[in-house]
């Protein structure tokens, strides 16, 4: 009989059941590819009683951790509970107890990875986490290793399928924001609690280990500038869509000359840019390296399947290295200790909606105001009155945010002034 390497998953959720269906269902093909069988031996659970729909094998269910954890027969511990506690305490004790952990947790990782990735490196163990950016979309094996001879000098995605799909739906049928959320929400999109998602936390989560990753350096989520899309109108897209853009969500993640700028806010980017045709709740990174150029990784972000599918392949990975005695060989890459950038030291292209008297000299005052702080105007709309005031709709010239900020905040005390209604960053086009 051949070898069998032995799986103890933490957490049988969405993401464990589609890992328990895919290691089962593919067991032959992946027995193939790895040469030895993968077996899960023990599903760690909280409530044992629970009704699910899935069929596990007498014997394999507990509520009993230490049953995975001060198990010798156990290699490969495969973390999908979710969570910073316990599973950080689960995870370093398996990690000192020799054994290889792949996990989804995002949390975690953007949070606690270094003393993760420590307990890694001390014991010779390998801890993979494809799972924990983007679903099902391989993005941080492509950027460890077949990226591995560039320079990445940006990655920028959508990686919250919630927020695309109700941007999208925005974008598509002119709803308002929490109008198609209340569908969203039904249609079991986002969670009955849509926080972490919609003001932007989750994509920050990511974010954090995209830029960990591809800039070599530790960045945490507190790291990590957020704005999320609540403020974002139906009447912002109207005008993305006249001036030729479209509004997502992005994680921004970029390296300038040692300096890391991560944030995520939503953006107006260009029709023509390959990330505004990713719709509804599909994710895609783009990430551009000095010898490969533009690349673009696009897929499900979320799911079961979709999910199982990267973490059963880093179990695939464990297992080959286990077959052949090479555990712990690419382990973390933060090697370089580089500079988060200020929010107000990015330089971007701004679009500003602004509600102001409608009166000769209006425009001009704004207009003056914006050049004193060296903001150049590329384009002026005025073609809506809202109650007697009027809309001036703006996109500026590539201009230092502080500057932007500190124009605004004049033109906000100024009596001609009723609302600065949404101000939002333009990604994606050169100047
Ligand atoms: P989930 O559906 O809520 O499942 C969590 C599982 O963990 C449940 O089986 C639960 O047990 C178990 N569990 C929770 N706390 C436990 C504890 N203290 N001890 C033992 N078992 C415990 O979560 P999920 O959606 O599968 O997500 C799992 C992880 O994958 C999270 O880190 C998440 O961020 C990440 N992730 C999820 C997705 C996705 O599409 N869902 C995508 C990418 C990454 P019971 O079943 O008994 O309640
Ligand atoms: N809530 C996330 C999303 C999925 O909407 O993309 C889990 O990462």
């Amino acid at each position: 009989m051949g070898k069998t390497i032995r799986v103890g998953m933490l957490g049988l959720g969405t993401v464990g059941t589609g890992v328990y269906k895919v290691l089962t269902q593919n067991a032959d093909s992946i027995t193939s590819r790895v040469g030895a069988s993968i077996s899960v031996e023990k599903i760690v659970v909280n409530n044992i009683n629970k009704e699910r729909n899935i069929k596990i094998a007498p014997g394999v269910m507990t509520n009993k951790v230490e049953e995975v954890l001060d198990n010798p027969d156990i290699d490969i511990v495969v973390e999908v509970m979710g969570g910073i506690e316990p599973a950080q305490t689960y995870i370093l004790k398996a990690l000192r107890g020799g054994k290889h952990v792949v996990t989804a947790n995002k949390d975690l990782i953007a949070e606690h990875g270094k003393e993760l990735f420590d307990a890694e490196k001390e014991h010779h163990t390998d801890l993979f986490f494809e799972a924990s950016v983007a679903g099902g979309i391989p993005i941080i094996r492509p950027l460890k290793q077949c990226l591995a001879a560039n320079k990445v000098s940006g990655v920028m995605g959508i990686i919250n399928g919630t927020t695309n799909f109700i941007l999208t739906k925005m974008t598509k049928e002119g709803r308002d924001f929490n109008d198609v959320l209340s569908e969203a929400q039904q249609l079991g999109y986002a969670e009955a609690d849509p926080t972490s998602d919609i003001e932007g936390l989750d994509a920050a989560r990511k974010t954090a280990i995209l830029a960990s990753v591809a800039f070599n350096t530790r960045v945490t989520y507190q790291d990590v500038y957020v704005e999320g899309i609540t403020k974002v109108g139906a009447m912002d897209i109207k005008y993305a869509n006249e001036l030729g853009y479209t509004v997502k969500l992005l994680g921004i993640a970029k390296d300038q000359e040692g300096q890391v700028e991560v944030r995520v806010h939503p953006v107006f980017i260009p029709n023509a840019h390959p990330l505004a045709a990713v719709n509804d709740a599909f994710n895609a990174i783009f990430v551009t390296g000095d010898a490969v150029g533009e690349t673009m990784f696009y897929g499900p972000g979320a799911g079961e399947l979709p999910t199982a599918s990267a973490v059963v392949a880093d179990v695939i990975e464990v297992a080959r290295n286990i077959q052949s005695n090479v555990t712990g060989r690419i382990g973390c890459t933060c090697y370089e200790e580089k500079e988060i950038k200020p929010i107000g030291d990015i330089t971007s292209k701004y679009y500003l909606r602004l509600i102001v008297k409608d009166e000769p000299g209006v425009l001009a005052s704004i207009a003056s105001v914006l050049g004193n702080q060296k903001v150049s105007i590329a384009t002026v709309i005025q073609k809506r009155n809202v109650e007697a005031l009027a809309e001036v709709v703006l996109i500026t010239h590539k201009v230092k945010e502080q500057n932007l900020q500190d124009a605004l905040s004049i033109i906000k005390g100024m009596s001609i002034t009723k609302d600065i209604a949404n101000v939002i960053r333009v990604e994606g086009e050169d100047e």
